[in-house]
C-alpha cells in the first residue's frame, strides 16, 4: 500500500517566484518567509517522497470563469507550467502518475464525489511556487504529481466540510492502491488575504492562528464556517484555506505531529504561512 508520509502546507504568492528569480531570498523583506522553508526542505531531503498530491486552486491558467469545476483531478502524463499574467519565469514541467490518478478518480466517484477529470492540465503559480520553495535547486522535480484543483475563485465554492471529506476520500483510495509509493500531500494558498476591492490588503491574524492551531488536531473546527463566512473572516482569497483543509483530510483522523510551522505578515498582500505535519504513527 502507498503511504502518506506527511503534509506540507504553504502560501503560494506569485511575488515569491519573482523574488527567487531576482535573487532576493536573503533580502530583509523576504528572509523571514524563506527561512521558514528550510525545515521543509530538510524533511523532504530525508524522507524522499515519490509522489505529491497537490490540493490547490487554479488562477485562470487552466480554468477560467466560464468553465469552473468544483473539484478537478489531473490524470495527465505531464503537467506544463505557464505564466497566467504575473510575469513569472516559466518553470520545468511536472511528471504525472496517470495510473494512480485514475485509481483515485475511480474511488472518488464511487464515494460520490463527481469530479472533473483532466488528461490535459496546465499548472500555475499555486503549484509551481510551493515546489520552488520545497526544492530550491532542482533542475527537474524529484516527485511525480497528482494535482487536485479546488474552486476557491467563483462562488458557489465547495464547503470546508466537503473539502475535508474529499481529502479523507483520497486517503481511502490510497488504501486500495497496489503500489508502494511514499506520498506527500500538499495544500497551497492562504492564509488571510484579499487582493481587490474596498478590503484590499485585509489580513486577520486571529483567524489565521485559529487555522494554524486547529488544522492538525481539530480540522472540524475549520468546517464550522461557510465559504462566505471564511471570505468575511479571511478575505476573498483567504478562502484558499479550503486547499489546506482538503490536504489535512488526507492525513487521517488521528492528531498529526506538527514538525514545523512559520507565520509571517505580510508577503505581498498575504499573511504567509508554512506548516509541516506528519501523520500519527
Ligand atoms: C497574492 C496571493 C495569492 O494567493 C495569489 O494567488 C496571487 C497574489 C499576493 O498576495 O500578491
Ligand atoms: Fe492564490
Amino acid at each position: 500500500m502507498a503511504r502518506i508520509i506527511g503534509g506540507y502546507f504553504t502560501s503560494h504568492v506569485p511575488g515569491i517566484g519573482l523574488a527567487i528569480a531576482k535573487g532576493l531570498k536573503q533580502d530583509a523583506y523576504w528572509r523571514p518567509f524563506f527561512d521558514g522553508l528550510v525545515p521543509v526542505q530538510n524533511w523532504l531531503n530525508e524522507k524522499k517522497p515519490d509522489v505529491a498530491i497537490v490540493f490547490y486552486n487554479d488562477h485562470g491558467l487552466n480554468f477560467f470563469l466560464d468553465t469552473m469545476p468544483l473539484f478537478a483531478v489531473g490524470a495527465a502524463d505531464v503537467y506544463h507550467n505557464d505564466d497566467e499574467g504575473w510575469g513569472l519565469p516559466v518553470q520545468q514541467s511536472f511528471q504525472g502518475h496517470p495510473k494512480l490518478s485514475w485509481h483515485i478518480i475511480e474511488c472518488l466517484v464511487e464515494d460520490e464525489f463527481d469530479v472533473a477529470t483532466c488528461q490535459k492540465m496546465k499548472v500555475d503559480h499555486a503549484v509551481v511556487v510551493p515546489f520552488q520553495l520545497a526544492y530550491p535547486d532542482a533542475a527537474s522535480w524529484p516527485v511525480k504529481i497528482i494535482p487536485i484543483a479546488i474552486n476557491t475563485v467563483q462562488h458557489p465554492l465547495p464547503s470546508a466540510k466537503r473539502c475535508l471529506a474529499l481529502g479523507r476520500a483520497v486517503r481511502k483510495a490510497l488504501e486500495t492502491w497496489g503500489g508502494d509509493e511514499k506520498i506527500v500531500v500538499m495544500g497551497t494558498g492562504g492564509l488571510s488575504h484579499q487582493l481587490e476591492g474596498e478590503r484590499a490588503g485585509f489580513i486577520n491574524k486571529d483567524y489565521d492562528l485559529f487555522c494554524l492551531d486547529n488544522l492538525g488536531p481539530h480540522p472540524e473546527a475549520l468546517t464550522q464556517h461557510s465559504p462566505v463566512e471564511i471570505v468575511e473572516l479571511s478575505g476573498s482569497q483567504g478562502v484558499e484555506i479550503l486547499n489546506w483543509i482538503a490536504a489535512r483530510g488526507a492525513l487521517g483522523l488521528a492528531n498529526p505531529l506538527q514538525k514545523h510551522r512559520n507565520y509571517h505578515i505580510p508577503i505581498s498582500n498575504t499573511a504567509a504561512a508554512t506548516l509541516l505535519l506528519e501523520p500519527a504513527a
